[in-house]
């Protein structure tokens, strides 16, 4: 005898109308890894070899993404997760993931909404996002975006009124930290852009770049129809400001030039860059609330650790003193975790969210954060922590110090 209808429904799942063609293909992405594939085909050449590339032999890239495959957990199972809370406090800001969006230069090359696509995302998850003093979108249009905690990047150079400028709007605008590089004293030499073709701050019209426009049409009709790139936040909000850029890397950051910030800013205040603990304990020893140990995704000094190999001596040196926060490689929820429970407070996502909004924006970056939410409370409920203040250091299995280890201190 025939089914009824009635039970035919029992036996399968009536599948959802599609989606829009750009919601199916992330809809589809189910690791950060999958956004990264769909954002390489959206941009051309230029912007792609800017996004993915890290400085010189590029030996620091590889290596932080290298270093989380020697990460080993210690579970406690069994144990009830059913309920876990993903909450911490970061900055004295209770956020509902330990996550931050980090701070990026030129952000409208991944996708022409920049910084305001990134920061309606960064409210939609209540999570803090750095802007860069390189950005693309002035702080005061960024405020106006998300109620979000804000973090202003600086890079110190040796134009003191321009900082003071940018650090005052930054105040003026609501931002609650300030990150102060010492990763960036120049730029360093990034070679895959060089050849392809990508001169910045103002780019170059080449065969090159025409042969990649035409293969990338959407990418470069959303360029062409949108406001000119600009950075307004190293010069008055209304010019394009691209003249002090190259002067910006000049070297000339020492100790007395952070001292000179503290003393003007009453918020908390951030090194970014920071790979050593004799870099961590002098920045407590200045007075400076946190530490951000990165290496700047791979793009800067070329040959250094990767990030999670220093920070459990970096959090030993900083003690309560001072927060630390992490970033270059993460892409996982298990790379969070691990970070976590070696003493990190909470991590920065660099291209792990760029990756977001290059494939489809402010959903694309959402998708992200979403992405690695789920990795990472799936990621505490099998090592068996309910919450953030159970990742410790039990939970990673630690090898002996070995003579390579002691020579990063
Ligand atoms: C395209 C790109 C641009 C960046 N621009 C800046 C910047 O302007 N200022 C800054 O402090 N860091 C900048 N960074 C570094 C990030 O803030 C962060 O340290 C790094 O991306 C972390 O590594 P991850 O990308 O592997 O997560 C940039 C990173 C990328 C990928």
């Amino acid at each position: 005898m025939a089914m009824k209808p009635s039970e035919i429904f029992h036996l399968v799942r009536v599948a959802r109308p599609p989606a829009p063609y750009g919601a199916r293909r992330l809809a589809r992405c189910v690791t950060i890894e999958d956004v990264a594939r769909v954002a390489r085909r959206r941009l051309p050449l230029g912007a792609r070899s800017y996004l993915e590339n890290g400085g010189e032999g590029q030996h620091t890239l590889r290596r932080d993404r290298a270093a989380f495959r020697d990460v080993r957990f210690q579970p406690r199972q069994p144990c009830d997760v059913s309920d876990v809370d993903t909450s911490t406090t970061v900055l004295g800001r209770r956020i509902p993931l330990p996550f931050a969006l980090s701070p990026v230069g030129a952000p409208r090359l991944m996708h022409y909404e920049g910084e305001l696509a990134v920061a309606r995302a960064a409210r939609h998850a209540g999570i803090p996002y750095g802007i860069s003093t390189l950005g693309n979108t002035s702080v005061e249009d960024v405020a106006a975006q998300t109620d979000t905690p804000l973090w202003f990047q600086m890079y110190v150079w040796g134009d003191r009124s321009r900082i003071k400028q940018a650090v005052a709007r930054a105040k003026a605008a609501g931002f609650e930290a300030l990150l102060l590089n010492i990763d960036t004293a120049v730029r360093s030499e990034r070679v895959p852009e060089k050849h392809a073709g990508l001169t910045l701050p103002r780019p170059e019209l080449s065969l090159t770049t025409l042969f990649e426009g035409a293969l990338h049409p959407a990418w470069v009709w959303r360029f062409l129809t949108s406001p000119t790139v600009s950075f307004p936040n190293i010069g008055p909000p209304d010019q394009r400001s691209l003249e002090v850029m190259p002067d910006m890397f000049d070297g000339t950051v020492v100790w007395e030039d952070l001292d000179w910030i503290r003393r003007m800013w009453d918020g908390p205040i951030v090194l970014k860059g920071v790979t050593t603990v004799g870099q961590a304990a002098q920045a407590v020893d200045h007075g400076l609330d946190a530490v951000i140990v990165s290496n700047h995704g791979g793009r800067q000094l070329d040959h250094l650790p990767a990030t999670i190999e220093v920070l459990p001596r970096i959090v030993d040196a900083v003690g309560d003193r001072a927060e630390v926060l992490v970033d270059s490689g993460f892409r996982r929820g298990t790379d969070i975790t691990a970070a976590l429970a070696l003493g990190a407070k909470a991590v920065l996502l660099g291209r792990a969210h760029l990756y977001g909004l290059a494939a489809a924006g402010e959903a694309g970056v959402r998708h992200c954060i979403d992405i690695l939410a789920r990795e990472l409370r799936m990621t505490m409920q099998l090592c068996g922590a309910r919450s953030i203040a159970d990742l410790d250091r039990g939970l990673v299995y630690q090898p002996p110090e070995s003579g390579a280890a002691a020579v990063h201190r």
